[in-house]
């Protein structure tokens, strides 16, 4: 069995999978910009091919799974593979996946870490949007990525660079802050070429997060999630925090890595 990161651990406890749904609401319009980059890359690389298959690293519940699929050009039929740990995300992914285009082939959706996984075939797209906080700088998880994809194929890695309220919150909660600043080097080492693509949410703002002293319902619902615990009443730890991230850190600048075999 190989080491786990709190950030897996509390996903596999199934503790903040409630609150991620409440977040999930707030992170779409900074995601959907990065998604829709996504599946048009997809789109251009596998034009001429039929089928294309996908795997999912940390797929969650579906909703932005959804999305990319239903970017993806309907000509192409999809055999869609997921792995998670949280069995409360698959729970979710399986009643968002009964609206799924009919293009759409879900093979299977497996309760496993990345690190605890041992792939049995390749795949043309390999997806990991916000699950690689769990699995971290370890060369032997950039290998296997490698290795599952197949020639010409391509992975989509979203993070959060350091400058995210989300990297500071992690560093506050004593997880591993692992960063799309730190997968450079790992990518390299096993000669894999990327390109980086950055979306910010211009509507997030300091005052948007916190007025008077108090937190907004969105910073509410943002911290609750970032903190893992439901933070109504209990915002003392969290107004200190804003109080030093600068103003970049509210704009959740989000990361979309580009890999390619
Ligand atoms: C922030 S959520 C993102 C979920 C989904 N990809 C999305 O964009 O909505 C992170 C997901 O990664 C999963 N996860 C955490 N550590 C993981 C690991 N080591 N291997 C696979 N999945 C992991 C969690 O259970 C969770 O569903």
């Amino acid at each position: 069995m190989s080491e786990k990161t709190k950030y897996t651990e509390i996903w596999e406890n199934n503790e903040i999978e409630s609150l991620y749904k409440r977040f999930s609401a707030v992170v779409k319009p900074f995601e959907i910009p990065l998604l829709a980059i996504l599946a048009k890359k997809a789109n251009e690389i596998f034009r001429d091919r039929p089928g294309i298959s996908i795997f999912e690293i940390g797929a969650g519940n579906g909703q932005h799974t959804q999305i990319i699929l239903n970017a993806i050009d309907k000509n192409h039929n999809i055999s869609y593979t997921g792995i998670d740990v949280s069995s409360a995300q698959r729970e979710q992914f399986e009643v968002a996946s009964k609206v799924f285009q009919s293009n759409v082939n879900v093979v299977e959706y497996t309760i496993s870490s990345f690190q605890d996984y041992s792939p049995i075939k390749q795949y043309d797209v390999v997806i990991s949007q916000h699950s690689w906080y769990g699995i971290g700088s370890d060369i032997k998880n950039f290998e296997k990525l490698r290795d599952i994809l197949t020639d010409g194929g391509v992975c989509f890695i979203m993070l959060n660079p350091k400058g995210n309220l989300s990297q500071i919150a992690m560093q506050n909660n004593n997880e591993n802050p692992f960063s799309s600043d730190d997968l450079d080097g790992p990518l390299t080492a096993c000669g894999l070429r990327f390109e980086r693509v950055t979306s910010y949410n211009d509507d997030n703002t300091r005052q948007s997060f916190c007025v008077d002293g108090k937190l907004t319902q969105h910073g509410l619902d943002h911290f609750s999630y970032l903190y893992r615990k439901d933070l109504q009443g209990d915002e003392r730890n969290v107004i200190e925090m804003i109080k030093d991230a600068p103003d970049e850190a509210f704009r959740f600048p989000t990361d979309l890595i580009i890999v390619r075999k």
